[in-house]
């Protein structure tokens, strides 16, 4: 039997405490946002060393944000940032995290046997109200949720790079996630002040699954000789006003992940053409070339 839903009773079960796991460039930008929003954060990771360039990275987020919102009142930019960074504690101890959260958003490695496995794990040590979410942008939701007993309080919340700038939350909801599950998500989200559209767990969600193929498609261009990079780039962001150009948004984002996510579909749906990964793509893959964060993808960087 569904409950109804009252609004005291999805602000009974607001979100105040926040885990995040993975200390890449996503999760770190997802404890920075729940910290700026006022939610106790933790951020979790194996490796101290990432844990270090997650705070790096935070810290110098945080002064762009105050910047912004902000602009020439130092005294009020330099409170928000203290009181944001005051809000976040770092920890390698993932069950210790867990103890006393009311969310929990997993931002490790595209690797479903990791995100199943830590999952599983975490089942056991939080609390029962705790809900779970992934913020996988190329993993079915069910397909991870299914390795633990709280399917009906699992979702997916899929943030979008620089988490700290783009507005958009995609929620995922599963044939299993209950309403009151969603409610309080779409709440949490709408309380980091970001725009939320909701999708069913199918591959891609709304915006990779339209952007993957388009971005290949870019790929496709380039292989057959039809235009230069810097011409599809400058197409797109001044024919139809993309901030960056396909090519050069790969390589932000990383070549290898871009190349991970099509492979996954590819092998998943062999029959979508749309999802095959273009061969320009694996060769720079294979040498290494994964886009700014090694120097060089479809660009080199200084
Ligand atoms: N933290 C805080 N602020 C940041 C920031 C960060 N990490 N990165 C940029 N900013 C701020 C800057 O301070 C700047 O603020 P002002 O406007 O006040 O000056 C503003 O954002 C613009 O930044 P820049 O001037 O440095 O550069 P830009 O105008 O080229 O913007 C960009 C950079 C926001 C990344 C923009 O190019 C953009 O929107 N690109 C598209 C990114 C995109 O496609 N993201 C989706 C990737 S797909 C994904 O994430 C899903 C997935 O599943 C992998």
């Amino acid at each position: 039997i569904k409950r109804k839903l009252s609004t005291s009773t999805i602000l009974n079960n607001s979100i105040k405490n926040v885990t995040v796991l993975g200390g890449g460039s996503m999760g770190s930008g997802i404890a920075q946002i729940t910290a700026q929003a006022g939610q106790n954060t933790i951020l979790v990771d194996i490796s101290p060393d990432c844990l270090k360039n997650s705070e790096k990275t935070i810290q110098s987020s945080l002064t762009r944000v105050a910047k912004k919102l902000y602009k020439t009142d130092e005294t009020s930019g330099k409170k928000f940032i203290d009181e944001s960074l005051s809000r976040i504690k770092y920890s390698t101890n993932l069950q210790q995290a867990a103890e006393q959260t009311d969310l929990i958003i997993e931002a490790v490695t595209e690797n479903l046997r990791l995100k199943r496995d830590l999952f599983k794990r975490l089942d056991k040590s939080a609390p029962s109200k705790t809900l779970f979410a992934s913020n996988t942008s190329s993993f079915s939701i069910e397909e991870i949720a299914s390795a633990t007993d709280r399917k009906d309080r699992f979702g997916g919340l899929h943030f979008f790079n620089p988490v700290p700038v783009m507005k958009l939350l995609e929620i995922i909801r599963t044939r299993e996630t209950t309403e009151e599950t969603y409610q309080i998500m779409l709440n949490f989200g709408r309380s980091l002040g970001k725009t939320c559209i909701t999708c069913k767990d199918s591959p891609g969600f709304i915006m990779n699954r339209l952007n993957v193929p388009y971005v290949a498609e870019a790929m496709r261009m380039l292989e057959r000789g039809d235009a230069t990079a810097e011409d599809i780039d400058t197409a797109m962001k001044l024919g139809a006003g993309y901030p960056m150009g396909p090519l050069e948004a790969v390589d932000y984002g990383g070549l290898d992940t871009c190349a991970f996510v099509l492979e996954g579909w590819h092998a998943k749906f062999p029959e979508n053409k749309l999802f095959k990964p273009p061969a320009v793509l694996l060769r720079l893959v294979e040498e290494g070339k994964l886009g700014r964060k090694t120097g060089e993808g479809f660009y080199k960087y200084a």
